[in-house]
């Protein structure tokens, strides 16, 4: 059983956290925290906090680190989240990527690109490849799968889940319309799967913020959506300025609704569109006379 943490051991621990995954945890979670790390430390049959840092911090930890990471993120999200981002990415978004598409001869862009960032149990993928499947049968102009969606999270349990494609009756009244549950998911028992052409059309993978990110490539397209809000600030400079280098020149960038980036220093300005501001990026002046 976990003794009471001291306020040394949570110092301690705390830095762990945001060191490995960028987390920020005040004092006042310390309770939640405890509750959070019970089952760790029973399931481990660790006898103090020293016993269970020991092991967290040393290379054959990986486990219990993972462990560590699915009990301390927060996997709230829904489909369609807030509803106006996936509008404005329908009706302004993907006009541009068919344009970039049918450009793509031109030598422009080999290929569209979107990154879920932080994508929890999958609803923000999977939301993004029903627009895209709609769109693309509306316009019969470009086929979905030249639309590359790659989705990402820390936490493997939520990873587990976005994969199996798998949603409770409560998940699935949770933004999606009749309409997209009924030509989307099919019941079985008391769950619901996830159709397997949109299931296939998004790849999902471990990826922590906190580690190199440039294998990943570019991407024209980055939902950064709702994640910013458990770092600190110079924790949060620091994972846009990967988000920047990551983002093609003319790419778009969401956030959530109630984050904010301006004062970061990152290099993206904000743009409107209806009810959603979202993020470009300034780009370094070229001096055109140094030819
Ligand atoms: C609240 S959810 C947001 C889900 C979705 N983007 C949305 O807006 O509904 C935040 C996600 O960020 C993930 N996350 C937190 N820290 C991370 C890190 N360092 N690297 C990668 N993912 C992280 C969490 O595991 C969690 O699933």
């Amino acid at each position: 059983m976990i003794e009471n943490i001291t306020a040394k051991d949570f110092e301690i621990f705390r830095n762990f956290v945001k060191e490995s995954c960028g987390i920020s945890l005040s004092y006042d979670r310390l309770f939640l925290i405890e509750r959070k790390l019970e089952p760790i430390f029973k399931s481990f049959e660790f006898s103090d906090f020293s016993e269970f840092y020991e092991k967290l911090t040393s290379i054959n930890g990986f486990f219990l680190r993972e462990k560590l990471f699915d009990a301390i993120t927060t996997n709230e999200t829904c489909f369609f989240r807030d509803g106006h981002p996936f509008e404005t990415f329908r009706n302004l978004v993907m006009p541009k990527i068919e344009f970039w598409l049918k450009n793509k001869s031109g030598g422009k862009k080999p290929g569209v690109r979107i990154w879920s960032a932080g994508s929890s149990t999958g609803q923000e993928p999977y939301s993004i490849a029903m627009i895209i499947n709609q769109y693309a049968s509306l316009m019969n102009s470009f086929s979905p799968d030249q639309i590359e969606i790659f989705a990402s999270d820390i936490s493997s349990g939520a990873l587990g889940r976005a994969i199996s494609g798998q949603y409770t009756s409560s998940q699935v009244k949770r933004g999606l319309s009749e309409q997209n549950l009924s030509i989307y998911f099919q019941q079985a028992g008391n769950k619901w799967i996830i159709d397997q052409k949109i299931r296939n059309m998004v790849e999902f993978k471990r990826v922590n913020f906190m580690e190199n990110l440039s294998s990943l490539g570019k991407f024209d397209v980055i939902f950064f959506r709702n994640v910013l809000i458990y770092f600190d600030s110079a924790t949060k400079t620091k994972i846009l300025e990967k988000i920047y280098e990551m983002l093609s020149d003319d790419g778009y960038l969401f956030i959530g609704a109630s984050e904010m980036i301006m004062g970061t220093d990152a290099g993206f300005k904000s743009e409107r569109y209806d009810q959603t501001i979202f993020y470009k990026k300034v780009l370094p002046q070229t001096n055109l006379s140094s030819e």
